[in-house]
């Protein structure tokens, strides 16, 4: 049996350094910025970094360097970069045997225009779509825990999922993806109750909840009375709020050295803070009596292996072993605890 299974997308990752490029003011974005590519001319890239990442992927990467018995589920296509991606994830250790093969949509591949730490992200969802109960075998997929992440109409099989999971006593952490979110507001809320680990950021959880996050309180009330489990609300290199249903926890970050890449900074923060529970002997048993200890020493796994992956190009690199989570930086962090 495996300590944790991930289950969800895998992606071919390249990355450009975009550098060189200008950017312009553009209020509709997110960063309220844009770059500008001359429509018809050729650019250089100075760097090119090749990758994988995909939630699935990326989160049995912290498993396994974390020392779990751990395996990826998901989809890639006949191709190259599928190839790539089932070499990448062996030789991390993860066990690539439950990957399908998709022969008629590509690989999912993303290209990731780099500039100042902030990126655009091209990208092609490709076989990791529609990937579906059609792809495994249920049986196969017994562990302690699962990570979920279902991107796609891949969240079709939410509901099957849960419901083998709970029947074969496995714990699900659950980071739900922007269209499964768009897709089944009502069918995640209903499913809460299954759910051992919930990571979202305030847009997700005020998007899930319908009640915009300046309301924190309110968020956390209604989302607590629905799980039974640990919930954390993330919000960038401002930190995190976890809350385990009878105390509040407000994390700083570890301060980056050189802020290279914020890609995977949720994976990373998501599947290392389950690794933290994994190391305490958490399971689906005994979720609901977490003490204080416990959640304090799964944040600062999550931030650790969070900020370290931000300090490198791709949503692995940084990715934490053991050994390196060890080191005297990623002892303190400042951790403020109320009653809910
Ligand atoms: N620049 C940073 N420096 C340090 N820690 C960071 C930084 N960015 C993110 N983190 C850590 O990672 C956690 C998750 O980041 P974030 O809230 O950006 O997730 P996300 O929106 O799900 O990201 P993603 O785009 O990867 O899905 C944060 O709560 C924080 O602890
Ligand atoms: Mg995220």
């Amino acid at each position: 049996m495996y300590d944790v299974i991930a289950i969800g997308s895998v992606t071919r990752d390249v990355f450009f350094d975009a550098s060189g490029l200008s950017t312009v003011p553009w209020k509709k974005t997110q960063s309220g910025r844009g770059i500008v590519l001359p429509l018809g001319d050729k650019i250089e890239a100075k760097e090119i970094y090749f990758t994988i990442g995909g939630n699935s992927a990326n989160a049995s990467v912290t498993f396994s360097r974390q020392d779990f018995n751990t395996a990826c589920v998901g989809r890639v296509g006949r191709d190259v970069a599928g190839s790539e991606i089932l070499n990448r994830l062996k030789k991390e250790k993860v066990y690539a045997g439950m990957i399908s093969s998709d022969n008629k949509l590509p690989t999912a591949y993303s290209v990731l225009l780099l500039k100042n730490g902030e990126r655009t992200i091209l990208s092609y969802h490709g076989s990791s779509n529609d990937f579906s109960l059609d792809d495994f075998k249920l049986g196969d997929l017994k562990a302690k825990w699962w990570y979920l992440s279902l991107a796609g109409s891949s969240y079709k099989m939410y509901g099957k999922l849960l419901s083998y999971a709970s029947r074969e006593k496995i714990a699900v952490a659950f980071n739900p993806s922007g269209y499964h979110l768009k897709m089944d507001k009502k069918g995640i809320l209903s499913s809460l109750k299954h759910i051992s680990f919930l990571v979202l950021n305030e847009e997700e959880a005020a998007i899930l909840t319908g009640i915009p996050f300046s309301n924190e309180r309110a968020v956390f009330k209604k989302l607590d009375a629905l799980m039974p489990g640990v919930l954390a609300v993330t919000n960038g290199s401002e930190g995190v709020t976890v809350s385990d249903g009878h105390f509040v926890y407000r994390a700083s970050t570890f301060k980056e050295k050189k802020l290279a890449d914020r890609t995977g900074a949720g994976d990373a923060f998501g599947s290392g803070f389950v690794a933290g529970l994994m190391k305490d002997g958490i399971n689906l048993s005994n979720i609901s009596r977490i003490s204080e200890k416990e959640v304090k020493e799964a944040i600062i796994y999550a931030s650790a292996n969070a900020t370290s992956v931000v300090e490198h190009v791709g949503a692995t690199e940084g990715i934490l072993t053991a050994r390196e989570l060890k080191q005297p930086r990623w002892e303190n962090l400042k951790i403020k605890v109320e009653k809910l």
